[in-house]
């Protein structure tokens, strides 16, 4: 395994949030638990996304029982969230899923792409998370992270494709899914846009932004 790898899984090993769509360590994570949790978290925080993945597993347990269900349900028990598109999407891939995978979420990005609602982000997430494929799942939190790193001097959005290959570069073989989900853990509280924890951090003699003191420089936004 590599130095970030190591460094990033060590820590993770002992600070990780508990949350709801997390299975326990050394257990396998449910894919529809992870589909659900990545839908949700798209464009809402995690504070709000658990009470709702709770209900939403409550009243759908399985992709089988959405996908046996009234879209009107599901925008029902949706109020609130926001971005309406997301839960008719939900609704449409858990009956692809049924009809057309036996009820199995594919497991590879390229393959989970082809569903209604699955996009660049979430196809890395759920293949890394729930399937262990390494592939680097890029959010913004995880784009400030690595852009420091590198000392990423590019702007966003033209970054986006070396932020991927560098993300895809440092993820392990080993754990890709926990890799993924403790750069997100990183980028949500040590990894701030603003007085980064760099002390504590895991990647601290890693980090090249770090080594100069620009951390704050990264990610570089586009010209105005
Ligand atoms: N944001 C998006 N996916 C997440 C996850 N799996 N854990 C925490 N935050 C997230």
């Amino acid at each position: 395994m590599n130095s970030y790898g190591e460094n990033l899984l060590a820590w993770y090993d002992q600070h990780q949030r508990t949350l709801p769509w997390r299975s326990p360590p050394g257990a396998a994570p449910d894919p529809y638990h992870v589909w659900l949790s990545e839908i949700m978290l798209q464009q809402t925080t995690v504070a709000t996304v658990k009470g709702y993945f709770d209900k939403f597993l409550r009243m759908w347990p399985t992709v089988d029982a959405m996908a046996a269900s009234r879209q009107e349900d599901i925008l029902d028990a949706w109020a609130g969230l926001g971005y309406y598109a997301r839960a008719r999407n939900l609704h449409k891939c858990a009956q692809e899923v049924v009809q057309n995978h036996q009820g199995q979420f594919p497991r590879t990005a390229a393959d989970l792409k082809t569903l209604p609602g699955i996009g660049d982000y979430t196809s890395a997430a759920i293949a890394a998370i729930a399937f262990g494929e390494p592939v680097g799942v890029v959010d913004s939190n995880v784009e400030r992270i690595v852009s420091r790193l590198f000392r990423i001097s590019t702007p966003l959005p033209k970054a986006k494709k070396l932020i991927q290959e560098k993300t895809d570069q440092i993820t392990p073989f080993d754990r890709p899914g926990d890799f993924a989900q403790a750069m997100m853990d990183l980028g949500s509280s040590l990894c701030s846009p603003k007085n980064p924890d760099c002390n504590i951090c895991p990647f601290c003699s890693l980090c090249q932004a770090q080594t100069r003191g620009d951390m704050e420089t990264f990610p570089v936004k586009p010209p105005k």
